[in-house]
């Protein structure tokens, strides 16, 4: 496998029904995931970037979460419609998309 220009992480975490801290998995994070792989199979991006699920990254009541390294750039509230934002404006071109970054809030609001 040759290095990735960029990895994106999703956050498949699940917890129980009614869990406090709420989890990505139960925001359709399981969905999205298949959705970024059948992107990168449509538009033929494996090899030059990655695509890897994981646990928890922290702001689980904005879910789903979605971590792009090497940048380490984590958005929020990550829906199917955003993954062309993502593959083409990051991943492609470089610049993160700012209004998908986390609120201030839902950091504080982790324990
Ligand atoms: S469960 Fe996804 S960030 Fe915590």
């Amino acid at each position: 496998m040759s290095k990735p220009e960029r990895h994106v992480f999703i956050c498949v975490q699940s917890r129980p029904a009614g869990h406090p801290k709420g989890s990505c998995g139960a925001q359709g994070s399981g969905e999205l995931l298949r959705a970024f792989q059948d992107n990168f199979e449509a538009r033929k991006l494996w090899g030059r970037f990655a695509v890897t699920q994981c646990g928890c990254l922290g702001p689980c009541s904005e879910g789903p979460n979605v971590l792009v390294y090497p940048e380490g750039i984590l958005y929020a509230g990550v829906r199917q419609g955003d993954i062309d934002a993502i593959i083409d404006e990051h991943l492609i071109g470089g610049t993160p998309i700012v209004r998908l970054y986390p609120t201030e809030e839902a950091w504080s609001n982790e324990s």
